[in-house]
């Protein structure tokens, strides 16, 4: 197997996170010492699958010297996008309508047209889903696991997480002496998608009063008597931790944009909406910060440049070992592998039975239930 191997390619598919950087660093810098070259594709596949766009055709030589110094830099150095799954491409069909088409066999040609052996596929849902299907098509590809959401199954944690985690703390840590100054209510609303691990994780550390997560459906009144009872004890400021995907028990979820052809739907919003309830049930000033992007941009933190970099080796090793179809996971204390048809299409949400959320409940966090 090892022998076959000369050519990879690298992709960064979905939103962005910190440590992409440093996994494309590891995977790059792992190859060389193989003696094999590494070149990497712009935006998702869009560099194949749309390579006019690109002056230097779509996609380019990584060598040691492209990827020295990155791995403590946010964002990624070969361009991502959540537009352009090339299991559902977005097309203007012949009648004028849009449509999506199928376009991963495009991929597999070019793959053999320029003699790239495997692929190393960077990405969350969407990447592992166009990971999966390419390899049940024939080609060698490992997956590795990120996004700041932490919702794939099979890996204690994907890359990310711990840098957005870490941001959201410190920005929960410095709204409590504004909210406290002024006797306010803050409600600060974090990304996550359709799980609540960023809520979670940094309410708790933060010291939040509530939390509110998808898996948990709140009723408002109970966010109000928290407040409450904080007030009537004299403690007359209150955090409310908000994740982008939570909902109320008796209502649905606040979405910015709904699903196009191209790309899923956008959520957003439910941090004025809990703001505005609130506000109808308490006397007090009600602020709303919204952390979003921010969540996603800067360096990655210490444990997501290490994870990365174990991540990223981990998948060369595995192209080496001659594996295929597997993502590398974090199965502490080690990388392990585990088969794309066991994560792609799963989503990870937090247990309603884990010790973390225990803990919470344990110091008396409100989850609105
Ligand atoms: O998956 C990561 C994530 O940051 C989600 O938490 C969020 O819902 C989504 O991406 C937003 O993506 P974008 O604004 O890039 O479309």
């Amino acid at each position: 197997m090892t022998a076959s191997i000369r050519r990879i390619a690298i992709s960064t598919g979905g939103g962005d996170a910190p440590g992409l950087n440093a996994v494309i660093r590891a995977v790059v810098v792992a190859a060389a010492n193989r003696g094999w070259e590494t070149v990497g594709i712009h935006d998702g596949f869009n560099g194949i699958l749309l390579p006019e766009r690109y002056p230097d055709g779509g996609v380019f030589q990584l060598t040691r010297d492209r990827v020295r110094g990155i791995a403590h830099l946010g964002g990624t150095i070969l361009g991502t996008t959540n537009k352009g799954n090339p299991l559902h491409f977005p097309v203007r069909m012949a009648d004028g309508t849009s449509g999506e088409i199928d376009r991963c066999d495009e991929i597999l040609a070019f793959f053999a047209r320029q003699q790239i052996d495997a692929l190393v596929s960077i990405g969350g849902d969407g990447s592992l889903a166009i990971a999966n299907s390419l390899h049940q098509r024939g080609l060698r590809v490992v997956s590795v696991p990120k996004t700041i959401d932490n919702d794939l199954d099979k890996t204690f944690t994907t890359f990310g997480f711990d840098s957005a985690v870490s941001f959201a703390t410190e920005c929960i840590d410095r709204l409590h002496s504004t909210a406290k100054s002024h006797q306010r209510v803050m409600v600060v609303e974090v990304m996550g998608r359709y799980a609540g691990w960023i809520a979670l994780h940094a309410g708790i550390a933060g010291g939040a009063h509530a939390i509110l997560i998808p898996e948990i459906p709140y009723d408002i009144g109970r966010i109000v008597d928290k407040i409450k009872t904080r007030d009537e004890e004299g403690r007359q400021h209150s955090i409310i931790v908000v994740a982008e995907g939570a909902w109320p028990a008796h209502g649905q979820r606040d979405v910015i944009e709904p699903a196009e052809l191209g790309h899923e739907e956008r959520l957003g919003g439910i941090g004025e909406h809990v703001a505005a309830e609130l506000r109808k049930r308490i006397e007090k000033d009600v602020r709303v910060a919204v952390l979003g992007h921010l969540l996603r941009g800067g360096s990655p933190t210490a444990f997501d440049r290490l994870a990365s970099l174990r991540f990223g080796t981990a998948a060369v090793r595995a192209l080496e070992e001659g594996q295929t179809g597997v993502m590398v996971a974090l199965a502490f204390p080690n990388v392990n592998y585990v088969a794309l048809e066991e994560v792609a299409g799963r989503m990870k949400a937090v247990p309603l039975d884990g010790d973390t959320l225990q803990t919470g409940r344990d110091i008396g966090i409100c989850f609105g239930d």
